[in-house]
């Protein structure tokens, strides 16, 4: 079974991507012959700033190493570095019809919030799913929102089969991560870059600190019980704590006598020591910047071999 996903190097992760969407992936790795990838052509969507860009690029890269992705089960690679994605995105885009991307959300909601979209941020469906046929993969692991962009790649395959002869494209199988809970943010609503309110994965202990003792919470005096509804603090804790722990703060809050200061504190103390691991894998990666350019190099070759082989195939299916 092949197993593909792609993330785009907008900045850096926060715990909402990590829960989201990175440690589902890096559990699959273990179930099949996974290819992962960094979406630098999408990113230039909306990021024209080439400096940043590498930057991005290579602090994804070494998150994602240090937060377990094994090279020797998984190939990992950066999109650009197998330019056939874009010759079968070009292909694909001329049997895409244009009402099918201007129905896309992200699109429709980028354009509703005054964003002037570019000919790349239309057509970015068209490049995800070259992203995913040109590997023949099986299934695709990936967030809620974009799942309307898997349906998009398996209708397009379909109409490639259709117009150019069954097999031409194998057809997808998306694995929709319904049950992951949203992430909250500082301010309890949706952890997400855009509202500022994002813990990062990797965050020095001092700004950690800051930010997870800056969580605003209501009045409520330290001999009193707290509301456990809506808490930022509590939802945050489950995420780190195990079950008897949650429920041992849980029951804090109802009993009262402890303020919302130490509540804190045992959720820093947790999320600082649930990354630890990855955060002293990650100093190792960062001293030795030829093991990321290796790992990124081996991935390419690998994954230029399977898809030399797709285009090859789609370009005699079409008459090129
Ligand atoms: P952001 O909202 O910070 O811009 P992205 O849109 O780049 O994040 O998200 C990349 C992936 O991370 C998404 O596909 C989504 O599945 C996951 N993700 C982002 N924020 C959260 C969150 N708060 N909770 C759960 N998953 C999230
Ligand atoms: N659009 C995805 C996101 O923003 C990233 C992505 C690009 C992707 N190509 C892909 C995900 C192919 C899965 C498969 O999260």
């Amino acid at each position: 079974m092949r197993i593909l996903s792609g993330l785009q190097p907008t900045g850096r992760l926060h715990i909402g991507n990590y829960f989201g969407m990175m440690e589902p992936s890096l559990r699959l790795q273990h179930e099949g012959e996974a290819f992962y990838f960094i979406a630098d052509y999408h990113s230039l969507t909306s990021l024209h700033d080439a400096k940043q860009l590498r930057e991005n690029v290579r602090d994804l890269a070494i998150d994602f190493l240090a937060c377990g992705l094994d090279p020797e089960k998984a190939v990992f690679f950066k999109q650009s570095e197998v330019p056939e994605h874009t010759e079968l995105a070009w292909i694909l885009s001329t049997i895409t019809p244009m009402p099918m991307l201007e129905n896309c959300h992200s699109y429709k909601d980028k354009t509703a919030h005054g964003i002037v979209a570019n000919v790349g941020l239309f057509t970015y469906p068209v490049l995800m799913a070259a992203d995913i046929l040109i590997y023949d993969s099986d299934l695709v692991p990936v967030g809620k929102d974009q799942k309307q962009h898997l349906e998009v790649a398996r209708d397009i395959a379909t109409k490639m089969n259709h117009t150019f002869g069954e097999g031409t494209l194998k057809i997808p199988q998306p694995r929709i991560r319904e049950e992951t809970a949203v992430v909250p943010g500082l301010d309890g609503q949706k952890m997400s870059k855009s509202y500022g309110n994002t813990i990062g994965l990797f965050e020095e202990e001092k700004a950690l600190k800051k930010k997870i003792m800056g969580i605003p919470t209501d009045s409520t005096p330290v001999e009193e019980p707290k509301s456990t509804e809506n808490s930022s603090i509590l939802n945050l804790y489950r995420l780190f704590a195990s079950d008897a722990e949650y429920a041992q703060m849980e029951a804090d809050f109802r009993k009262g006598g402890i303020g919302y200061g130490e509540f804190k504190k045992r959720l820093l103390e947790k999320t600082w020591t649930y990354f630890a691991d990855a955060r002293a894998k990650r100093a190792e990666i960062v001293a030795n910047p030829q093991y990321v350019d290796a790992v990124l190099k081996a991935g390419a070759e690998k994954a230029r071999a399977v898809a030399t082989k797709t285009i090859a195939r789609v370009r005699t299916a079409v008459g090129l």
